[in-house]
Parts: structure tokens; sequence; C-alpha cells
């Protein structure tokens, strides 16, 4: 057995993503235990995990119930693929998962977020090229929007620097502006300006003919680019546009789903209904990979019409439907629903608003965003951009809060699961730090 206590004595071997290795290095966090809403550190420093994992922890740390699933699932049927052949496991989470989705019917498994997208895209691509109109080749996506590190989702993606590196990409892409207006500083849940911005989508079907347009696809409330809520109206709009051109929507529900905003999905929250979505996170509270995309009858029907001993999708992954995660995603949901998680958000979400917005007035902090239980506080900046946010995120550390730095900004998605009392408790410790 590892000891998972012990200082590691080669920091060189792992190459971890999305990190300042030299900074990491410097004073290397790490955590070695979990349970509940806390982390326990390196240092054996309880931490309150603001943050839910990474926006995927929905129902706490260490869930006796999800992990018990999963040991008994190890033992059982430790492997088995879903090429031609199943395991009962993969088509009980799929028809779980189905049934907390109105509107749709199918779900095909992936093992992350970025799987779920490049799937989603690639679904939209093959859909209208199975209706004999390959001629919309066209992916939009938003200003700010993260959706992943594969090309697919990198390239419908908003956020430069994670391209950078990379080059062309997916060569038929446009962008929509993102929401984020400075009228709407310190809106509390969605600002009231913003959803004529969703009309971008019908400039771009005036400027590249929307009859080349295969897909737009959306974060319904932007996550790792900033945490943006919707201006009200403008899923809607989005929703409209769609339908008078042709165009699949797509919601990205991989930080949104099961659960932050107080319903399984956000799309059930917003009113708003897309022909594809994304998942992964909170499919398994994160303790085995696991992702998704959920189509409407609609869409998985136009893949029927081929020859019957063809694939009907050319896409799937070796893990898709894998055993231990289709045991945590069935016991993940169980615990959602036996423990009322969801209705927790929404009894959470006002307190946790309030407790956001009190912090409206410290100097430093120039806006505040919230949506269900996701918020930012966004910071003045104070030398390089990021300096700030990161700065905020060390000192905070040290007083025992996790919270996820975004530029200028951190972010706090705690698990669904939260309580006052820790609610309160996060409030001191930014009220403290931040007007010191
Ligand atoms: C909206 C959204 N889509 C996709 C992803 C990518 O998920 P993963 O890191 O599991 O590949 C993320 C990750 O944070 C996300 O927030």
């Amino acid at each position: 057995m590892n000891d998972q206590s012990s200082i590691p004595n080669d920091l060189d071997s792992f190459w971890m993503p999305f990190t300042a290795s030299r900074w990491f290095k410097d004073r290397p966090r790490m955590m070695t235990g979990a349970e509940g809403l806390y982390y326990t550190s390196m240092e054996g420093k309880k931490l309150i995990d603001g943050t839910g994992g990474l926006w995927c922890c929905n129902a706490g740390h260490n869930h006796p119930y999800i992990v018990a699933a999963i040991q008994k699932q190890a033992a059982t049927l430790d492997f088995a693929h879903s090429f031609n052949q199943g395991h009962p496991i993969a088509f009980q989470a799929a028809s779980r998962l189905v049934e907390l989705a109105p509107g749709f019917d199918h779900v095909f498994l992936t093992n992350s977020g970025s799987e779920s997208v490049d799937t989603a895209l690639k679904i939209a691509l093959a859909y209208h090229a199975a209706r004999g109109e390959g001629q919309r080749r066209i992916l939009v996506g938003r200003q700010k929007a993260y959706h992943g590190i594969n090309f697919g989702g990198l390239s419908v993606g908003g956020i430069g620097l994670n391209k950078g590196q990379f080059g062309t990409l997916y060569p038929s892409v446009q962008h929509m502006r993102h929401t984020n207006l400075p009228q709407n500083a310190f809106t509390k849940g969605s600002p009231e300006n913003g959803a004529d911005l969703a009309d971008d989508l019908a400039m771009i079907c005036e400027t590249q003919g929307a009859h080349t347009i295969a897909a737009v696809i959306v974060e319904p409330v932007s996550g790792a680019g900033g945490v943006f809520p919707p201006p009200v109206g403008y899923l809607q709009r989005l929703r409209e546009i769609c339908d008078a051109n042709g165009i699949l929507l797509i919601f990205d529900e991989v930080i949104t789903g099961f659960g932050r905003m107080g319903t399984a999905f956000a799309y059930q929250h917003y009113g708003v209904r897309p022909d594809l979505f994304t998942v992964a996170k909170g499919m398994t509270n994160a303790t085995v990979p696991m992702g998704g995309v959920f189509a409407t009858s609609n869409v998985r029907e136009a893949f029927l019409s081929g020859p019957a001993n063809m694939p009907d999708l050319f896409h799937g992954y070796t893990y898709s439907g894998h055993p231990l995660a289709s045991a945590a995603c069935i016991a993940t949901l169980d615990v959602y629903r036996d423990e009322g998680i969801f209705e927790n958000v929404a009894k959470m979400a006002p307190l946790f608003q309030e407790m956001l917005h009190s912090l409206k007035g410290i100097e430093k902090v120039v806006d505040i965003r919230n949506a269900g239980l996701i918020g930012a506080v966004q910071l003045a900046q104070d030398g390089p951009v990021g300096a700030a946010g990161r700065a905020a995120y060390e000192r905070l550390w040290d007083k025992g809060l996790v919270v996820r730095p975004i530029g200028d900004s951190f972010a706090l998605s705690p698990p669904l699961t939260i309580d006052a009392a820790t609610i309160e408790k996060i409030g001191e410790l930014l009220r403290a730090d931040l007007s010191a």
C-alpha cells in the first residue's frame, strides 16, 4: 500500500495539468485526505473545500455509500467493453440518467467533460450529414467559454490563452461575444442586460449562411472563464435563433449538471431545452471518471437509417460505460435522490448569494457574480493579470479555505451538501481576508 500522507521524494515525474510547475514546486500544496465538506492537507491541516473538488464533488467527499458501490463493483466485474457487446450496469446507469432529464431519452457515455464536448460536436456534425445537410460544418462557440481541452472543445472555447500553443485546431469555428457587461456588476443571479447578445448568432447566420452552421455550444452559466450567469432571456433567444435556422443547440452542463442550480440540470432551471447537452464531474461525484452526452430522440433517430450491420456512430471510447464508473454513477444518483441534495441547493443558494454579496463595499472587490451554488468574486488588478487572484488563493489556503483562482477573480462552487454554518464561516474568512 502507498502511504498517501508521506511527502513525495520526486516532484518531477508527474507532468501536472494546467499548472505553473515552478510556482507549485516552490511551495507544494497537496491533499492527503477528504471527508464531507473538508480536505486534509499534507501538513494535517483541515480546509473547507470551497470548490467541491473542481466543481465536481457535489455530494461531499468520500461518501460511504458511493465508496461501497465502487468497491463492490471492482470485485464483481472489473471491466468489459461496450463495442458490439455489453454489460448490464452501463445500461442501468444510462436508464437512471435519462430518468433525470425530461425530454432526453438517450445518453452517450464518455470519461470526461472534454470527451463529452468533442462527442457532442461530432454528433452534431454527423446528425446533419445523416439528414443530407453535410454542408453544415460551422460550430459556434462564445468568447470566454471553457469546453475542455480536446481539439473540438478547444476550438469552440473562447479563452485565447488555452489555444496559443496549438495552432489552427478545427477550422470552421465562429464565436459570439461573452455576456459579462460592466453595467451588470454586482448583479445577484442573472443580469437584466445582455439578452440581445444572443443576436450575435443571427449575425453569424447572416455572414456565414445559416445553412452552413451545424451547432452552437454554450455553458448555461459560463464557469471556468470567470462565472457569468446568462442574462435574463439570453438562452431563450439562442433557442429561437437555432429553431429558425435549423441549428442544433448544445448546452455544456459539465459544471451545472447534477444539481448545482437546484434542479438536476440547468436547462430545467432556465426553462430552455437544448438538443444535446454534455455532463461529467458530478455524474459520479468525481469518484471515477465519467462523462456523457444526452440527446433528444429527434437527434438519435437520425442515426438509425444507415445499414444495420454498421455502427450508428463511428465514435466511442474503450471505457464508455466502464463498470466502475457506472456503479459510481448509479450510487451517486441514489445519494442525490435519497439525501435531497438538489433540494438542499434550492435552500442554500439564497444564503450563499447573500454571503457573497455582503463582500460588496470592500475596496478591492470590483464585482460579485453568482448562480445556484456557483459564485465568483472579482478583485481589482494588482500587478500582472492574475496576480491578485493567485494571491487570494494562497492567503485563503493558509486560512483554511480552498478557492479557485481565475485571472483576478476567484470562484466558489462548494459541495451541494453545504450548510448554513459553513456558508457563514466562508463569509467570515473572505471578509477578514479581503478587508485586511
Ligand atoms: C463547462 C466545461 N466543459 C468541459 C470541461 C472539461 O472537463 P474535463 O476537465 O473533465 O475534461 C470543463 C471542466 O472544467 C467545464 O467546466
